[in-house]
């Protein structure tokens, strides 16, 4: 089913995807907005976002929803979590985790305008630092171009995602090394993901963002035993109740991988941050058949 703040209007052979905007303008990087009943849409260009791309191949897997909480790794300056942002709407949240504080000042410079945005500077890698900022989440958008890349949004998952959620990762198999084709890094990363979470069949964005794939899917019931926060009571998601405001984690991150396990269950950041220093339209369980690069 398509997110209720998704919308695809089609003009004669084109087609033009829009996000019905909880934010305020000015544009974030130069989409149009128009007035639409008594709301406004932002226009969302597949060439500009792989999440957009992936729409526009005909995916028909997990997406963002209204009212959902997601975490965003690799959020840059804002581009496609602006638009995922939209989609969970203001009963939402995004939690935006980005690296480089060049991107992160342009992810500023638009978030106070969105109220549901939490925005943390921090390396993915080490998801203990932003543990006490994000809750668990409802579903979990990858886009870091790293060579572990799977391993960075797997070990995120464990911690945060909720079972039932959903996982979606812009792969981008030119960074996972020289060592194999695209078609292999993609047929390894489906099956490392593949043992936890129910994966549509991966889309080829090659159109519009060369050398990536959208895989996605929700995590297998029974097999979604995994990392700490799954340990504690399900819990209903809270969330944040006023404009999340950017953070600087501190404290011991042991510490919070201790509490992160705790029976309490993890509770929401209230604020935007700076966190610690340091796998189409297909059908569940489906193999990637071999996509050679586009
Ligand atoms: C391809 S860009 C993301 C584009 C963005 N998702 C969009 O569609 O608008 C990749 C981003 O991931 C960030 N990144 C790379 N490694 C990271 C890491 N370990 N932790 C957090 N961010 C990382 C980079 O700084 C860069 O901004």
């Amino acid at each position: 089913m398509s997110p209720a703040r998704l919308v695809h209007e089609r003009r004669e052979d084109r087609g033009t995807w829009w996000t019905r905007t909880v934010g305020t303008p000015p544009s974030v990087y130069g989409e149009r907005w128009i007035e639409r009943g008594s709301g406004l849409l932002r226009s969302w260009d597949p060439s500009r976002s792989k999440l957009a791309a992936a729409l526009e191949a005909g995916w028909t897997g997990a997406l963002p929803d209204e009212g959902e909480r997601w975490l965003y790794l690799g959020a840059s300056t804002g581009t496609t979590a602006s638009h995922v942002a939209d989609l969970v709407g203001d009963a939402g949240a995004l939690f935006a985790v980005e690296r480089s504080p060049r991107a992160f000042r342009r992810l500023l410079g638009w978030a106070d305008r969105w109220p549901n945005v939490l925005p943390i500077l921090a390396d993915a890698r080490t998801p203990v630092a932003y543990a006490q900022l994000v809750p668990r989440v409802d579903g979990i958008y990858t886009d870091i171009a790293q060579p572990d890349q799977v391993d960075i949004a797997l070990d995120n998952a464990r911690r945060r995602l909720r079972d039932g959620g959903a996982f979606l990762i812009a792969l981008k198999t030119a960074s996972m090394g020289r060592d194999a084709s695209a078609p292999v890094h993609l047929e390894r990363a489906f099956a490392s993901l593949e043992r936890y979470f129910d994966l549509d069949e991966p889309l080829r964005l090659s159109r519009w963002h060369r050398g990536h794939y959208l895989i996605g899917g929700r995590t297998r019931p029974g097999r979604w035993a995994l990392g700490p926060a799954l340990t504690g009571p399900p819990g209903r998601p809270e969330r944040p109740r006023s404009s999340p405001r950017p953070h600087r984690a501190t404290g011991d991150p042991d510490r919070r991988s201790d509490r992160e396990s705790g029976r309490s269950g993890p509770r929401p950041g209230r604020h935007g941050t700076r966190a610690g220093d340091r796998p189409a339209a297909g059908r569940a369980g489906s193999k990637p058949s071999t996509l050679p690069e586009g």
